[in-house]
């Protein structure tokens, strides 16, 4: 593997309610994906990112912390993660954890204390302010719908949540957030976590005159015009957070969710002394064009080269539609989304999978009755949320459980998804589970892949081709988008997203071949 392992590592997201259940709940947890360890080694990936798994109201399903240094019954115990951590490491996989420094719950005791009076000391730990006008402190929307102010009836002043009112958030100008912040980082980092991923990592200092913002209409996929957060602040802060991960052996490493579409701006928070790695929300919320990827792909490569950081290439996520369902759906949708995974995988960096998307799993319609994503209520339905790229994984049978639960899926899934369970892509050679296996594999035995210089080749309007090369090895990755058809670069064919024939590359295809130097 590359020194460190982080630069070029990929890493499976488990959203820990939908991976795998142990207890029949309906829901997942931490035994559950002991159990799969197996097929994420088997699959290749070099380590996971669990989404939160902390005792919560479940308001944002886990993004809402009501107490920070414990696992959450739903999903176990500290035992069962101590015996996942152990069990992931015996079999050489990272694991990460993720941290939600913004906001708690509004269960967590230091909000709690905060509302039951007025002068408790840790009413500080939160932004409360007096109204304006009979309205709230200033202009701020929620990023899920309607003020981000809620009133506090007892004592008549507002407080903020830039996402739910259950989701306060805390003020980081105050020092004892900080300095609770770094015991919870050390507790986990001492039961042995490989890192975090940094939730509204660009978001935990808010402007002290807390100005009003202009907000775009419709509200932007991107936090650039959010001038009240982004602060200055966050930078040294970053910095010690990289100092006491430091002090710890193994290369522990922070992934932040930065959603700016400005790459230099990202990439100040990867200067050598802060964070390893940053999303990159650009790429993931491009069309599917090569133009625009070609662009962003070196608007990237230029900011975060310039300061020696690792790119990393992401294309889903908990909390975006699934890849082939935005490429328009059904075949039309999942050709280039095979073609997509040899792109990513192909890239100069990190990369990170979200369960599933190895499956080639399609967005799900969920009936307006068995929605869960407080996005949808906020909205009073107008967005539809993120449920739909959150159902459970088929891992084998059919409807309605597909071997996730003996009990019932907290959220439906479909029937349609017999022939895209874990079982029914196993033993399929041309199934998105095995493109998704011979990629990895074949990334993990190519110094070139990982770690080799990159250029772009010339290709004609609406493909990509750029090589990968390190010593004695050139890796071509050639996409072909929307030209008619791409010739098949020179070299051992090694894996196409679709079955090559001839030596063209029909639209909506990607390839890798080799050429021995
Ligand atoms: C980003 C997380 O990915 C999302 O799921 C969550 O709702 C918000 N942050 C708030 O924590």
């Amino acid at each position: 593997m590359t020194s460190p392992w982080w630069r070029s590592a990929v890493i499976l997201q488990i959203y820990v309610r939908s991976f795998a259940d142990s207890d029949g709940d309906g829901l997942g947890d931490l035994s559950g994906i002991r159990s799969r360890l197996p097929y994420v080694k088997e699959l290749g990936v070099d380590g996971i990112w669990l989404t939160p798994f902390y005792p919560s109201p479940g308001a944002d399903h886990g993004y809402d912390v009501s107490d920070y240094v414990d696992v959450d019954p739903q999903f176990g115990t500290l035992d069962d993660f101590d015996a996942l951590l152990a069990e992931a490491h015996g079999l050489g996989l990272r694991v990460i954890v993720d941290i939600v420094p913004n906001h708690t719950s509004s269960e967590h005791r230091w909000f709690r204390n905060a509302r039951s009076r007025a002068d408790h000391p840790d009413r500080a730990r939160y932004a409360f302010r007096p109204g304006r006008d009979g309205g709230p402190p200033n202009n701020w929307t929620s990023a899920f719908g309607g003020s981000a102010w809620t009133l506090d009836e007892e004592s008549g002043e507002y407080y903020l949540h830039f996402f739910a009112p259950e989701q306060p958030d805390l003020d980081w100008h105050h020092p004892d957030v900080r300095a609770d912040f770094e015991d919870i980082l050390r507790f986990w980092l001492d039961r042995g976590v490989d890192g975090f991923r940094i939730d509204v990592a660009h978001a935990l200092f808010k402007a002290r005159d807390l100005h009003d913002m202009h907000e775009p209409d419709p509200r932007p996929l991107f936090g650039d015009w959010l001038t009240a957060l982004q602060q200055p602040e966050l930078h040294p802060l970053y910095r010690s957070w990289r100092k006491l991960a430091d002090e710890y052996d193994g290369e522990r490493m922070f992934v932040g969710e930065i959603v700016i579409a400005d790459q230099v701006e990202l990439s100040r928070y990867v200067r050598p002394d802060e964070l390893q790695l940053a999303f990159n929300f650009t790429f993931l919320h491009e069309r599917w064009d090569a133009e625009a990827l070609r662009i962003t792909i070196d608007r990237t490569r230029d900011a975060f080269d310039a300061v020696g950081a690792s790119a990393s290439w992401v294309l889903e996520n908990h909390d975006v539609t699934r890849l082939p369902t935005r490429y328009g759906g059904g075949v039309g949708g999942r050709r280039p989304a095979r073609a997509a995974a040899l792109l990513l995988l192909a890239l100069p960096g990190a990369a990170f999978v979200y369960a599933g998307q190895e499956l080639g799993l399609e967005e799900v319609e969920i009936p307006a009755d068995l929605r869960q994503d407080p996005i949808f209520f906020r909205t009073n339905g107008e967005r539809a949320g993120r449920d739909g790229c959150r159902v459970p994984i088929p891992w084998s049978d059919g409807p309605p459980a597909f071997g996730f639960t003996t009990g019932e899926p907290w959220l439906p899934m479909p029937g349609s998804w017999v022939d895209q369970s874990v079982t029914a892509q196993q033993s399929n050679p041309a199934s998105s589970l095995a493109l998704y296996r011979a990629a990895l594999a074949l990334r993990h035995g190519s110094a070139a892949l990982r770690a080799g210089s990159f250029t772009w080749r010339e290709s004609p309007p609406g493909t990509l081709v750029f090589e990968r090369t390190s010593a004695g090895e050139t890796i071509v990755c050639a996409v072909n988008l929307e030209a008619e058809h791409l010739e098949l670069p020179e070299g051992e064919l090694l894996l196409a997203s679709e079955s090559v024939t001839g030596n063209r590359l029909r639209q909506a295809n990607a390839a890798w071949t080799r050429v021995v130097v």
